[in-house]
């Protein structure tokens, strides 16, 4: 049983309370067997029965549940740096997709690269992020489009999700409507319901279904029949919802079900009120609206109307081409106005919500997965308050060290 001693703060991140109740404990020791936690407290009323084991040192510092990235497309090919010059240059995002840019510049880049191509470089990625201390990736499908290629992105994933060191789990995403299909979109959102949402789902490819709704993406009405045939499939119900206008996404969401309703820049009042009457998670995504200079979600009137708001990098190559998770956590405090403890939440618990899997990750407690981070910081908020590069020390997923900086000179 190894036993993680000497935290100056344990922030639990325990479900009961507001988003911003971290449940901290001081002085603090966690023991966990099996890639599960078994105890966490006051390191002084730590049982004997764990004295003997395997020590690590977090040497006196904070102590934070392993992140959860709920928003990501980590498995494509290329970039799209030019797209940035060219936003700067005073193009839009909708100008630069309807140009040719954009998701079919992804696409493209995605198939010309070989399924080892693919997965390698995803496996580096998410080997950055383990070193900023996350544990949890939601990886979502999208850069395939047509359905055989959406299904060998997601049997990508799957292998991905054997051989990193960190959870993987893959949502089926609806992204735009292919070029060739066009002239027959109503085919195209009847083939992706009927054939391959089922498929999916009957083999395990994917635990949940997202589509796009926005101009040159979907409509309500087909975001509905995608979503109706996930929900028939057993998948969680997703959403990209109100990122570059109100399109009633987030009323969408509600409707539907859905377990979270992401990006949400250009949310309504009414969009808020439907969240919160339907328990559905507010993912907000502030490095997209960094990079593009838009507004950021309304983290702050989300949580204050009673909606859990989750934080995420939505990682990919064209709106967030940074998977730094921590940066958008400070984000999310200084354009989305959530406190530290706020952000901290929205990316453990509250993001392991929008997932599904709160009942395994998200906090640390007896029984959840032994998903841990030490941060170099005395407390959350000083934690995002002295922002810097990489301030994690140590990272330890499913029981196991994954990242350990090397001590400095
Ligand atoms: O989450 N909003 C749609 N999809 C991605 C980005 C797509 C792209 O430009 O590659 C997102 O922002
Ligand atoms: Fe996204």
């Amino acid at each position: 049983v190894p036993v993680l001693a000497n935290i100056g703060l344990l922030a639990t991140c325990a479900a009961p309370g507001g988003q911003a109740e971290l449940h901290p404990v001081e002085r603090a020791a966690v023991a966990f067997t099996g890639g599960v936690v078994r105890w966490a407290g006051r390191e002084r009323e730590l049982p004997a029965t764990f004295d003997a084991e395997e020590r690590l040192d977090a040497g006196g510092r904070l102590v934070v549940p392993g992140l959860v990235d709920c928003h990501t497309h980590v498995l494509f090919g290329g970039w799209r740096a030019d797209e940035l010059e060219r936003r700067l240059r005073g193009e839009s995002y909708l100008e630069i997709a309807r140009a040719g840019g954009g998701i079919a510049a992804t696409v493209a880049a995605t198939a010309a690269l070989s399924d080892d191509a693919l997965v390698a470089r995803a496996r580096g990625f998410l080997g950055e992020m383990a070193r900023l201390g996350v544990t949890t990736v939601e990886a979502k499908s999208g850069y395939g489009l047509d359905l055989d290629a959406e299904l060998r992105l997601l049997r990508l994933q799957r292998r991905l999700a054997g051989e990193a060191p960190l959870r993987v789990v893959s949502t089926l995403l609806a992204h735009v409507v292919p070029p060739g299909w066009r002239e027959r979109r109503a085919e195209y959102v009847a083939r992706f319901s009927d054939e391959l949402v089922p498929r999916v789902a009957r083999e395990g490819l994917a635990s949940a279904c997202d589509v796009y709704v926005d101009e040159g993406a979907f409509g309500a009405d087909e975001a509905r029949r995608i979503l109706g045939a996930a929900r028939a499939a057993g998948l969680r119900v997703k959403l990209h919802a109100d990122q570059h206008g109100d399109r009633g996404g987030a009323a969408l969401a509600a409707e539907l079900l859905a377990t979270s309703a992401d990006h949400l820049e250009h949310v309504s009042a009414a969009g808020i009120a439907a969240l919160a009457r339907s328990g559905t998670v507010a993912v907000s995504l502030p490095l997209a609206a960094l990079y593009l200079d838009a507004p950021p979600a309304p983290a702050r009137r989300l949580v204050d109307a009673g909606v859990p708001v989750a934080v995420a990098t939505d990682f990919n190559p064209g709106t967030a081409p940074s998977l730094h998770l921590p940066l958008a956590l400070l984000l999310a405090c200084t354009r989305g106005r959530l406190l530290p403890a706020e952000a901290l939440k929205g990316a453990t618990l509250v993001a392991a919500r929008a997932l599904g899997l709160d009942g395994v990750a998200g906090s640390i407690e007896p029984g959840k997965s032994a998903d841990l981070a030490v941060l170099d910081a005395p407390s959350p908020l000083h934690w995002l308050y002295h922002f810097g590069p990489n301030d994690c020390a140590m990272t330890v997923a499913g029981g196991r060290v994954v990242w350990r900086r090397e001590a400095p000179p």
